[in-house]
C-alpha cells in the first residue's frame, strides 16, 4: 500500500525476524560476539536472554546464515512446554534424524553416533533452542546430557539458549545448578539507545530503496525512541503505523506530532478501559518494562487520579504513560497470539515426531 506512495520496494518494517533486515546495534553486535566465541569453544552453553521484541531470533537467524555448512552443522528448535522425552525427540529431528518409535535409549544412542559422526569428518554440531523460558525442568536437564556427550576430551555438541528474562530466573534456582556450570557465557539483549534507534530505521528503509522519502524531521526519531524505548519490534509496529497514516494523510515529511498522533490512535485502539484512576498496574513482561513503577512517579499520578485533571506536567506525564502503557497491552496481546500459533506448530511437530501407538492404523 504505503510502498508505491514511498516508492520502496517492500514493507521497511515487518514483524518477522527477517535476518535481511539484521542492524547492528551495539547490544546486538555484542550479543553476536558472545555467541560466535562459543562456537570457538565447541562445548557448554552459551546464553542469550532480553525482553520480548529485543531482537534474539533475528540475532540467532543471522548468526546461522553466516555458518558455514561445511565446518558447522547447526539445528535450531523452538520451545514450547515440552517434556524430557519430546524435546528429545524434537533434537533429534531438528538434526535430521528419525526418531519415530524408537525408545529414549535409542534416540540418544542415534544421537551420539550422529555426533561422534560428524567429528570424524571434522564437522561441529550447534544446537540452538529459542524460546528457552518454555522448557521444563526436565527438559532443561535432558539437554545438560546432551551436552555430557564426549569424544575423548572433545564435547560434541554446543548449546545455545536464547530466551525471555524468565529463563535467567529460572537459571537461578537450586535445581539448575548443574546447568549453570556449563553454561559458558551469557548476555543480556538490551534496548538501543536513542541514535541507534534513528540509525535502526534508517538501515531498514534503506534496505527497501528509501531515498529520504518519506523524510523524518529529528524530533520524529526521538518521539518514536520516546514511546519504543528502543525495542525494535515495538518500533517496527509504530514506524509501519506511521507510515500508512503518512500515506493515508498524503505527507511526505513525518513529524513528532504525526508520531504522536499514530500513537493516540493506537491508544484508541486498545480501548478506553485499560487505566483507571486507582488501579493498580499490571506488571506484565511489557508493561513491567515500559512503566517505570517508582515512588513519586506518574505511576502515582496515574493512583491519584492524574488522569482526570486537564492540565499539569503530572497529568501530562501520567497520561504519557497511559498510552505507552495501552499500546504495551497491545502488543502482548499480540505475543501472545503469536504464542498460540507456536503451540499449534509445536503439536503438530509432537505429533508428527511421536511413535504410533500400538494397533493404531498407519495413515495413508
Ligand atoms: N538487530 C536487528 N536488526 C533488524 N531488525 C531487528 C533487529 N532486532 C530485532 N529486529 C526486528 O524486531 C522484531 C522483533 O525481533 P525478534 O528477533 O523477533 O525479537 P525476539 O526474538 O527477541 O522477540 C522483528 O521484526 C525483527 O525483524
Ligand atoms: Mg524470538
Amino acid at each position: 500500500m504505503y510502498e508505491t506512495f514511498y516508492g520502496l520496494t517492500a514493507k521497511p518494517f515487518q514483524l518477522n525476524p527477517d535476518p535481511t533486515f539484521y542492524f547492528d546495534s551495539r547490544g546486538h553486535h555484542r550479543a553476536l560476539s558472545y555467541l560466535e566465541y562459543g562456537l570457538h569453544q565447541s562445548e557448554g552453553f552459551i546464553v542469550i536472554s532480553g525482553e520480548v521484541g529485543a531482537g534474539k531470533t533475528t540475532l540467532v537467524r543471522h548468526l546461522v546464515q553466516k555458518l558455514d555448512p561445511q565446518k558447522v552443522v547447526a539445528a535450531q528448535l523452538v520451545s514450547t512446554q515440552l517434556d524430557a522425552e519430546d524435546i528429545l525427540r524434537l533434537v533429534s529431528a531438528a538434526f535430521g534424524l528419525r526418531s519415530k518409535r524408537l525408545e529414549k535409549a535409542d534416540i540418544l544412542l542415534g544421537l551420539e553416533m550422529f555426533l561422534v559422526s560428524l567429528t570424524a569428518v571434522g564437522k561441529r554440531a550447534l544446537l540452538i533452542v529459542d524460546e528457552a523460558q518454555n522448557l521444563t525442568h526436565r527438559a532443561v536437564e535432558e539437554l545438560r546430557m546432551l551436552s555430557n556427550f564426549q569424544l575423548g576430551e572433545h564435547a560434541l555438541l554446543q548449546s545455545f539458549l536464547v530466551g525471555q528474562p524468565e529463563f535467567r530466573d529460572m537459571m537461578q534456582g537450586d535445581d539448575m545448578q548443574q546447568l549453570r556450570q556449563r553454561v559458558i557465557a551469557s548476555y543480556h539483549l538490551g534496548p538501543m539507545d536513542a541514535e541507534e534507534t534513528r540509525a535502526y530505521i534508517e538501515h531498514r528503509l534503506s534496505l527497501v530503496g528509501w531515498k529520504g522519502n518519506p523524510r523524518f524531521e529529528g524530533p520524529a526519531f526521538d518521539a518514536v525512541f520516546g514511546f519504543t524505548t528502543g525495542v525494535p519490534r515495538r518500533i517496527n509496529t509504530l514506524c509501519d503505523r506511521l507510515l500508512l497514516a503518512g500515506f493515508l494523510e498524503g505527507r511526505k515529511v513525518l513529524s513528532a506530532a504525526d508520531v504522536e498522533a499514530v500513537v493516540d490512535e493506537m491508544k484508541a485502539e486498545a480501548g478506553p478501559e485499560e487505566v483507571r484512576p486507582g488501579q493498580a498496574l499490571p506488571a506484565g513482561p511489557l508493561g513491567a518494562n515500559v512503566i517505570p513503577l517508582k515512588t513519586g512517579s506518574a505511576a502515582e499520578a496515574i493512583d491519584a487520579g492524574a488522569l482526570e485533571m486537564e492540565g499539569g506536567e503530572e497529568a501530562a506525564q501520567a497520561r504519557e504513560l497511559a498510552v505507552r502503557f495501552q499500546a504495551a497491552r497491545m502488543e502482548e496481546r499480540l505475543v501472545r497470539l503469536e504464542k498460540t500459533m507456536g503451540e499449534t506448530l509445536a503439536l503438530l511437530q509432537r505429533a508428527l515426531a511421536r511413535p504410533k501407538k500400538a494397533g493404531a492404523k498407519e495413515e495413508s
